[in-house]
C-alpha cells in the first residue's frame, strides 16, 4: 500500500487558488523526476550520513517500560537528528527539489519552530534565500528557535490571525507563495496540504519507518506489536508506518493532542472527534462548526496545535487500518517527566504524546513490544515545561 495522491481513497486532492495549480504541478513533475534520479538519491543519502546522522538509532528503555506495563518499549531516536527532529528528513529533500526546479528562494509555516529551524537550516547549508511565517503565539511559546532561525539566517514573519498558531501562519504562506511563485518554492512541514505535498512529505519521511523495521527485526528477531506516534499534521508518524502498512500483525496507532480532554472542545484531534471538510486545500477530517468554519485547536505543544490533519491518515482511519486515540495534555506531561526522569532522555512535547499512548497501550498489554517514534528532543520546551512544573529557576536547595 503506497499511494501517490492527488487522492487518498476520498481525501486529499488539490482545493486552492487557481494561481497555485502551475507550480503545484511543477513541484509535482519535479519531485517524480528527482526521486527516481540516482545522482540526488546519492546526494540526499550522502547529506543523511554526514549532515543529518542517519541512521538514527534505536534505544530500549527497560525502566519507562516499568510504567508501561513491563512490556517492551523501543524508541526510534529522531531526536538524534540535526537540528533535533524528524523534519530535517523532508526539508533536505524539499530544498534540493527546489535547487533542480531553478528556484532561489524558499519559504515555510512552522509551529514548533522545529520545521522552520530545519528550513532555515537546509537554506543555509544550499545558498537560498529563506522566509519563515510562524504565528504571534507560537513565536511567544517558541522563543529560542526563533532565535536559531534567525541566527540561521531567515527572515521571520510573524503572523498576527486567528488564533495566531499554525493554522494561520500557513494560511499566509500560502498567500505569499501565490505572489512570489517564480522564484519561490514552498518547502511545506507535514504531510497534509494539497497534493503532491502529502505524498511528497511522506516518501521523504518513510526512511524513519524503513530503519526502525529493520532495526527492531535485528534486536528483537520480530516485528514489533505495535507501532506509535504522534499526530499533528502527521509527518513522523506516516514516516513510521509506511513500513508497516502490510504487515497486518502490527497495530498501528497514531496519538492526536486532546489538550484539556476531548468533552472540553479544547483539543487537537480532528481524526478523533471532527469531520470531513477542506483545510490547507486538502479534503480531510477537521475540526469547524456547523458552518464549516474552522475550529480553534487546543494543544500545550505547538507542533501538534492544528485543527487538521494529512488526508492519508484520514484514509487509513477510514479504512481501520490505523487507530487514532486522543492524549490530554496533563498524560503527555506525565510521559515527558516519566522518560526525562527514567531514562535520561527529555522529549519533544509533541512526542510525549506518542509515549503517554505507550503507558496506556503497555499497561493493558504486558507482554507486547512497542516501538515509539521519538520525533524530536525537549530544549525547545524546557519553559513549557518548567512552569507546567512549576520550576521557577531556583536550585533545588541551598547551602550556608
Ligand atoms: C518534534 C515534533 N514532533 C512532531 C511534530 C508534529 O508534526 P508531524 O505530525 O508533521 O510529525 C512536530 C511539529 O512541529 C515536532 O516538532
Amino acid at each position: 500500500m503506497n499511494l501517490t495522491g492527488p487522492y487518498f481513497g476520498e481525501f486529499g486532492g488539490r482545493y486552492i487558488p487557481e494561481a497555485l495549480i502551475a507550480a503545484l504541478d511543477d513541484l509535482s513533475d519535479g519531485w517524480e523526476k528527482l526521486k527516481i534520479d540516482p545522482a540526488f538519491k546519492e546526494e540526499l543519502a550522502e547529506l543523511n550520513r554526514t549532515y543529518t546522522g542517519r541512521p538514527s538509532i534505536i534505544t530500549e528503555v527497560p525502566r519507562f517500560s516499568q510504567h508501561c506495563g513491563g512490556a517492551r518499549v523501543i524508541l526510534k531516536r529522531e531526536d538524534l537528528n540535526h537540528t533535533g527532529s524528524h523534519k530535517i528528513n523532508n526539508v533536505l529533500g524539499q530544498a534540493l527539489l527546489t535547487r533542480s526546479l531553478g528556484k532561489t528562494r524558499v519559504i515555510a509555516e512552522t509551529g514548533a519552530g522545529q520545521h522552520g529551524v530545519a528550513t532555515a537550516t537546509a537554506a543555509a547549508l544550499l545558498g537560498l534565500e529563506c522566509t519563515i511565517y510562524m504565528g504571534a503565539a507560537d513565536i511567544r511559546r517558541q522563543a529560542l528557535n526563533v532565535a536559531r532561525m534567525r541566527l540561521l539566517g531567515a527572515e521571520v514573519v510573524s503572523v498576527n490571525q486567528g488564533s495566531n498558531t499554525l493554522k494561520d501562519a500557513i494560511n499566509e504562506a500560502f498567500r505569499e507563495w501565490v505572489a512570489t511563485v517564480d522564484t519561490t518554492n514552498y518547502i511545506f512541514g507535514t504531510a497534509a496540504g494539497p497534493h503532491p505535498f502529502p505524498a511528497l512529505v511522506r516518501d521523504l519521511q518513510r526512511i524513519i519507518g524503513d530503519e526502525a523495521r529493520e532495526q527492531v527485526l535485528a534486536l528483537t528477531g520480530s516485528l514489533p506489536d505495535w507501532v506509535l506516534a504522534c499526530v499533528g499534521g502527521g509527518s513522523n508518524a506516516i514516516g513510521m508506518f509506511t513500513a508497516f502498512l502490510d504487515d497486518e500483525d502490527v497495530r498501528l496507532v497514531g496519538l492526536e493532542a486532546g489538550g484539556e480532554g476531548i468533552e472540553s472542545g479544547r483539543h487537537a484531534a480532528p481524526i478523533s472527534v471532527g469531520d470531513v471538510g477542506i483545510l490547507h486545500g486538502a479534503k480531510t477530517y477537521l475540526l469547524q462548526d456547523e458552518d464549516g468554519q474552522t475550529l480553534e485547536s487546543h494543544s500545550i505543544s505547538a507542533g501538534l496545535d492544528y485543527p487538521g490533519v494529512g488526508p492519508e491518515h484520514a484514509h487509513l482511519s477510514a479504512i481501520g487500518r490505523v487507530e487514532y486515540r486522543p492524549v490530554t495534555d496533563a498524560e503527555a506531561m506525565e510521559a515527558f517527566a516519566l522518560l526525562s526522569r527514567t531514562e535520561g532522555i527529555i522529549p519533544a512535547i509533541e512526542s510525549a504524546h506518542a509515549l503517554a499512548g505507550a503507558m496506556k497501550i503497555g499497561t493493558a498489554n504486558p507482554d507486547a513490544t512497542i516501538l515509539v517514534n521519538l520525533s524530536g528532543r525537549g530544549d525547545k520546551d524546557v519553559e513549557t515545561a518548567a512552569a507546567w512544573f512549576g520550576l521557577d529557576g531556583s536550585a533545588t536547595r541551598e547551602v550556608f
